[in-house]
């Protein structure tokens, strides 16, 4: 059947105020035939050589190797999809699938497929969850037909280890808060909305942490960690989904990214060694317990009292001190030898961060004290899709960003009066640690 293709998608009026022609209408339109052609048919041969050498690498357990076979194999189906094919994934299949996904986390689906690698039928999986089995039988046929379960028959399925890992709340959680709690759509009404809030701002950069994107499509005031908050068990969960991030990626403390030994602890004789603002739960400080278990001074967790009290006894080291802090207010630890923020200023606009960093700075011994941001530093050309995503979602959630090496320089030294001494970073798409001191400090 032939294709009936308008010239173009119609331009918002923004783009043509008041009836005037924008200057885009003079732009030659697309030839429509390019619709049914692959996307990129002749990068297809290297992206398969590629594919080969690289996958001999990365099943000898090479996770480099690995990533970089990934990505191969991403931009290998994007050469061969056809735009048609690209629109239909993106508008109908991996949306349907994520919501299909998280109905089965709320319900637990893929807890009762995954207690054994046993084919169950959809009657039984049914009747455990309490779904009505002709529903339940179209949305798993969908997630099987996307690969993420697999069918074993007529309604039966087996589940798949990435099904499994969807029953662990730090995989799980995060399916939860993009479509909940309740009615409220979650975050994901926050992603949908960001065109039309954009649209309502003429197209500019959101700087509003309490006008921003999150409370036009809430139509709250609230900004999220305060949305999160009022709305349980989102909060919990969002704690969750930032121990899934930070899962398997390299962290400051590996040998190799940060000199800890040299930099924080040896010479090291004052009161206070760390102090994690907004650690949330205390995975990072635990992890550091736990790597430098000998190393002298106190270690100090602060975030707000809605998180510190989900702390259960064990969760963290004992030699971790859990306090309610609001990073707003006077910073009460005097002198530490590191303040430690972890994904903390890409949360927040310039103004705000310069707020929590006048707080930490005034707190800061010089040729003590040093500050330590573990962050993104986006590359000018070629960032990686994690970094760029978690960009989109920050000025999406709370009309914030990730941040280029110069947009730090700008708010650390010109901004906030700091001296960066250094900026350590391991790899492309992974945080840096970006090393900052008092700029009247001889401690570099
Ligand atoms: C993006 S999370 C990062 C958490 C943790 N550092 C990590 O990397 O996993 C931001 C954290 O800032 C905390 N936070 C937000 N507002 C705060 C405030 N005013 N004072 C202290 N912590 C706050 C949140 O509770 C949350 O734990």
């Amino acid at each position: 059947m032939a294709t009936v293709v308008e010239p173009r998608p119609m331009i918002s009026e923004e783009a043509a105020p008041n009836g005037t022609v924008s200057p885009l209408e003079s732009l030659p339109p697309i030839d429509p035939a390019i619709i049914l052609q692959p996307n990129d048919i002749k990068a297809v041969p290297a992206l398969v050589g590629e594919i080969v050498s690289r996958g001999l690498t990365a099943v000898k357990g090479d996770d480099q190797a690995r990533v970089a076979l990934l990505e191969s194999a991403r931009a290998l189906v994007r050469a061969l999809e056809k735009p048609r094919e690209t629109m239909i994934r993106h508008c109908w299949a991996d949306n349907t699938a994520f919501s299909a996904l998280a109905l089965g986390i709320d319900t637990g689906v893929w807890v009762y497929l995954g207690a054994d690698d046993k084919p169950k039928t959809v009657a039984d999986i049914a009747a455990a969850t309490k779904i009505e089995p002709a529903l339940l039988s179209r949305l798993l046929k969908h997630v099987a037909a996307m690969g993420y379960i697999h069918e074993t028959g007529r309604d039966e399925y087996r589940p798949s280890s990435f099904s499994k890992s969807l029953t662990i709340p730090i995989i799980g959680a995060g399916y939860q808060i993009f479509t909940g709690p309740g009615s409220t759509g979650g975050l994901g009404k926050c992603v949908s909305s960001l065109p039309a809030y954009l649209k309502s701002t003429g197209y500019k950069t959101p700087n509003s942490m309490s006008d921003g994107n999150l409370q036009f499509s809430h139509e709250t005031k609230l900004n999220m960690f305060e949305w999160l908050h009022a709305n349980p068990p989102t909060g919990q969960q969002f704690n969750q989904h930032m121990g899934g991030y930070a899962q398997g990626r390299p962290r400051w403390l590996d040998d190799g990214f940060y000199p800890v030994q040299e930099r924080l602890i040896e010479g090291f004789s004052g009161e206070t060694l760390l102090v994690d603002i907004g650690g949330s739960v205390g995975h990072d400080i635990n992890e550091f317990a736990t790597r430098f278990p000998d190393a002298k001074g106190r270690l100090v967790l602060q975030d707000v009292e809605a998180v510190i009290s989900t702390i259960t006894e064990n969760q963290i080291s004992p030699k971790i001190e859990r306090t309610v802090y609001d990073f707003f207010t006077e910073q009460p630890v005097k002198g530490a030898r590191a303040y430690y923020m972890h994904s903390i200023l890409h949360d927040w606009p310039d103004e705000v961060s310069l707020k929590i960093l006048a707080n930490i700075k005034a707190a800061m011994t010089p040729g003590v004290s040093r500050l330590l941001i573990n962050e993104n530093v986006i590359p000018d050309v070629g960032a990686q899709w994690e970094a760029t995503a978690l960009d989109v979602m920050m000025a999406t959630l709370l009309s914030s960003r990730e941040r280029t090496r110069v947009d730090w320089i700008r708010l650390l030294e010109d901004g906030a009066g700091l001296k960066v001494t250094n900026v350590y970073t391991f790899a492309n798409g992974v945080e840096s640690l970006i090393e900052v001191v008092l700029p009247e400090t001889e401690t570099e």
